[in-house]
């Protein structure tokens, strides 16, 4: 596994979602970037250099690895060897597609609990 760059940092804001983006946008100075539909979940986000930031509006899933945690997105060279190389390591994780089904999720938590997000670097594939 080689990790390349951030992608993006995930925000949970449920129950504040308006208010928080205009936080960002008006306080913070980001720019909307489109967002796919993710169902059941609603959300923002934002551009800021070549990473993202999200916003998430969606209660906690009460799961051992929960999507709509706080966390960070890393780039990989190789998603599919990642997956291969965290099965072998036996580190859990929760694999999803988002949008054309073409980008690949994969969600893991570090031994202190923070759950880190990898997905396939698209400028390396
Ligand atoms: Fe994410």
């Amino acid at each position: 596994m080689k990790a390349s760059r951030i992608l993006h940092a995930s925000v949970n804001v449920t129950g504040n979602l308006e208010e928080a983006r205009q936080f960002y946008e008006e306080v913070l100075g980001m720019s909307t970037t489109p967002r796919p539909e993710v169902p059941g979940v609603p959300g923002h986000w934002f551009a800021v250099g070549d990473a993202q930031v999200h916003l998430v509006a969606a209660p906690p899933l009460g799961t051992d690895i929960d999507p709509t945690a706080n966390h960070f997105c890393i780039a990989v060279d190789d998603i599919e060897a990642t997956v291969a190389e965290l099965e072998a390591r036996g580190v859990p994780y929760l694999r999803a597609t988002q949008g054309d089904e073409e980008v690949v999720q994969v969600w893991v938590v570090d031994p202190a609990g923070n759950t880190v997000e990898l997905q396939q670097d698209r400028v390396l594939s």
